[in-house]
């Protein structure tokens, strides 16, 4: 029933090659040892049985008629979403797969996505998913433009929000008037809870505003340090 199931929902995606495929088997590399290990770090807490996305990869039944589909996504890195549009500030965990990740799933798809012995699988798996940050202490809520309690450091941000935004940027402007891109957000989708920090924290003095442009459906919380 799983499986019959799993095939539907790859031909409404329209993942034909999947499906066709009776790929000979030529990696070593399998789902039971390696690729489940990394879908635990990035793909599970939104590929979870009942996750923000449309379909679960826990089980190989379930991810392997996805399989194509699957390396296209981490190849283009639109997969795991970052939500933020890169080079609009810099952060610290925004590698989402390392380049060694990303070989090992294409290798994988390009070998017959084989799922490997059983023995093989984690004794258990946890959906937590996405890179840790390291963000605690103050926080600054910002919905629309806040002043800044004085001269601070900000260390990174956590974005949550109730419906989709298509596009949202957030800036700090110091009293001098330039202004220090922080995120731009784009495509961040209803439900879903990120975390952001900065590679460097970012000094601002005292008299500084921080704006989201324009003010949102969500909630902004800024992660700081007094200076
Ligand atoms: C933050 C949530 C999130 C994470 C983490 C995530 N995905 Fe997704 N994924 C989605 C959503 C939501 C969709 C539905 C389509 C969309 O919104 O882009 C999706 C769709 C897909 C698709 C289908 C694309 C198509 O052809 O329609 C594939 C394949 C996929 N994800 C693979 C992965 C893999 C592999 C990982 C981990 C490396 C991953 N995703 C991590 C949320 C996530």
């Amino acid at each position: 029933m799983r499986r019959c199931g799993s095939l539907l929902s790859a031909v409404a995606a329209g993942s034909w090659a999947g499906l066709l495929a009776h790929d000979p088997i030529t990696t070593r590399i399998t789902y039971s040892r390696e690729i489940i290990r990394i879908f635990e770090k990035r793909c599970f807490s939104c590929h979870g049985e009942g996750g923000a996305a449309p379909m679960s990869l826990t089980k190989y039944e379930d991810a392997r008629p996805w399989a194509k589909a699957i390396k296209e996504e981490v190849l283009e890195r639109r997969m795991p979403p970052w939500g933020a549009v890169k080079g609009f500030g810099v952060f610290r965990n925004e590698e989402a797969l390392s380049q060694e990740e990303v070989g090992l799933i294409a290798d994988w798809v390009e070998g017959g996505a084989p799922e490997g012995e059983q023995k093989y699988y984690p004794p258990k798996i946890s959906t937590d998913g996405l890179p840790p940050t390291n963000l605690q202490g103050n926080r600054l809520l910002v919905k629309g433009t806040v002043r800044t309690p004085g001269a601070v450091r900000l260390i990174g941000l956590e974005v949550a929000a109730s419906s989709d935004l298509a596009s949202v940027h957030i800036v700090a402007e110091q009293p001098d008037g330039s202004v220090e891109p922080l995120i731009w957000l784009r495509n961040f989708k209803a439900g879903w809870k990120r975390q952001y920090e900065f590679r460097e924290p970012i000094a601002l003095a005292a008299g500084s505003k921080i704006r989201v442009e324009p003010p949102a459906r969500a909630s902004f919380a800024i992660f700081l340090r007094a200076d």
